[in-house]
């Protein structure tokens, strides 16, 4: 199939969490399954001047109308060879070359950079000669296409629109009048990216695409209840016929404890015993007392509140008073990020607080931790909690999202299930799941290790999401 895959950010080129992750992976797998795929990016001043960059190919400059403007569209390629996507950067120095921030969101204008990067993908696909069978739109950033495609181009009539939601949390809210003046759209059409009196773009995506998708099954059936919609969930009842829910994968060459350079001992299942050298390395480089035998719990999230964070504040201390060491690494909010250190304060050879990035860290945690914690209020798909779990580490989570789905409760006595789960948004209730979980490992230490080693052999590549996106787009061009 020929596919064109329209997003904000993508791995390796441009990555800010989740979705860049999953647009650098999902095109890439597509593509070795034999499908065409043009991965369409905005050309940002950290890509322009990064080192990629020179690899690209000019194709075309031209115009490309927004409203009343007319803004210069330049199109850059970039392909590393046969069975890899190709990539399509979209040139505008005025929306994309920022140096304040990180130059990617967060831009007084965002409104209108995003409308100009959707608007000129269409415009880009006579340019590169190429009429896709399906566009795959990505979060509210390229929530216009859909609604520009039906709305200025019946040529492209026969072409059908996927809009994913990564996050409902960031519809793309704009003031009424964006509508007209910026995205030139005025009347019905005006009305369909309306919203509470606003311009709501993901409104207008779920709308006007010919099918949306999640990035989990059981959040596609969560975004209708108020509790998870963020005020969407009548709109999304009435497009149910056409929601649909598809897990996403992680990239198993990348993250992989037999190979990752990171680490102090590479392991796996059937190699096993590098898992207590990186444990005792994390606690000895994190300043906690080295013993094999302590729990060790960890944890790495943006500290922000969906991520549950509130919750481990609760009951950070009595974590520890049951002889469990904990071990963070993330930034966020200032209050959580203060609440570690504290934390860490109170407790330092049990509670280590490390409050910034790093990849590195980040896999030395995976690596070292017995048990993973990510307590989301919300989780659309996580991918942490698989990688976690190729590392070893058991995963303790709220029944919600992705992590329902790719954590089903552990049975003790059937030994089947791969983590600790708890379902009420309570921090006791996340608290009897870390007692339940490090209990087992205390008193089953044999158990517990057969758990691990089942949980890194799960198959979490893309390889089964890529077939059901391959099915959902041949259901939309079924007939055609
Ligand atoms: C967003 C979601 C996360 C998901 C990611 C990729 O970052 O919050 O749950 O895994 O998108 O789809």
């Amino acid at each position: 199939m020929k596919i064109a895959f329209a997003v904000s950010e993508a791995a390796p080129f441009i990555k800010t969490g989740g979705l860049g992750d999953v647009a650098g992976a999902l095109p890439d797998a597509l593509a070795a399954a034999g499908h065409e795929i043009t991965v369409f990016l905005p050309l940002y001043g950290r890509v322009k001047h990064g080192e990629y960059f020179d690899r690209f190919s000019f194709v075309a400059g031209f115009q490309t109308e927004l409203g009343w403007r007319r803004q210069y569209t330049g199109l850059f390629t970039f392909c590393e060879g046969p069975g890899k996507p190709r990539f399509c950067f979209i040139d505008n120095e005025y929306y994309f070359d920022r140096t304040e921030g990180t130059g990617i969101y967060g831009e007084f204008d965002d409104g209108e950079r995003f409308a100009f990067f959707s608007r000129a993908v269409i415009e880009s696909l006579s340019r590169l000669e190429f009429v896709p069978d399906v566009i795959h739109c990505n979060d509210w950033q390229t929530a216009l296409i859909p609604v520009f495609l039906r709305v200025f181009y019946p040529e492209y009539d026969g072409v059908r629109t996927l809009f994913t939601i990564h996050n409902i949390e960031y519809q793309g809210i704009m003031p009424f009048e964006f509508a007209g003046d910026v995205a030139g759209l005025f009347g019905k059409d005006a009305e369909s990216v309306e919203f509470g009196g606003d311009v709501n773009l993901m409104k207008g995506a779920i709308e006007r695409s010919d099918a949306v998708s999640t990035v989990s099954q059981t959040y596609s059936r969560e975004i209708m209840y108020e509790y998870y919609s963020h005020g969407l969930h009548n709109i999304l009842s009435s497009c149910s016929f056409k929601l649909h829910g598809i897990v996403n994968g992680i990239d198993t060459d990348v993250y992989n404890p037999a190979t990752d350079p990171y680490i102090e001992a590479n392991y796996s299942a059937d190699d096993f015993d590098g898992k207590a050298k990186n444990k005792k390395f994390l606690q000895k480089t994190l300043g906690l007392k080295v013993n094999a035998k302590t729990p060790l719990i960890g944890m790495v999230s943006r500290l922000v509140p969906h991520k549950g964070i509130d919750l481990v504040e609760r009951v950070i201390d009595e974590i520890v008073g049951c002889g469990v060491q904990f071990a963070v690494l993330g930034t966020g909010d200032e209050r959580f990020e203060e609440m570690f250190r504290q934390a860490h304060a109170r407790h330092p050879d049990m509670i280590s607080a490390s409050i910034t990035f790093s990849s590195r860290l980040a896999s030395q945690i995976y690596a070292g931790c017995d048990i993973f914690l990510m307590p989301s209020k919300s989780e659309p798909c996580g991918l942490s909690q698989m990688v976690a779990m190729r590392y070893g580490a058991v995963p303790v989570v709220r029944e919600t999202g992705g992590l329902k789905d790719t954590v089903p409760a552990y049975r003790i006595i059937k030994r089947e299930g791969r983590g600790f789960t708890f379902w009420d948004y309570n921090a006791h209730e996340m608290m009897g799941a870390v007692r339940r979980a490090t209990a087992f490992y205390r008193a089953e230490p044999e158990e517990f290790a057969g758990l691990q080693k089942r949980n890194m052999l799960c198959d979490f590549s893309w390889s089964v999401s890529v077939k059901k996106y391959i099915e959902l787009y041949r259901s939309l061009t079924d007939g055609e």
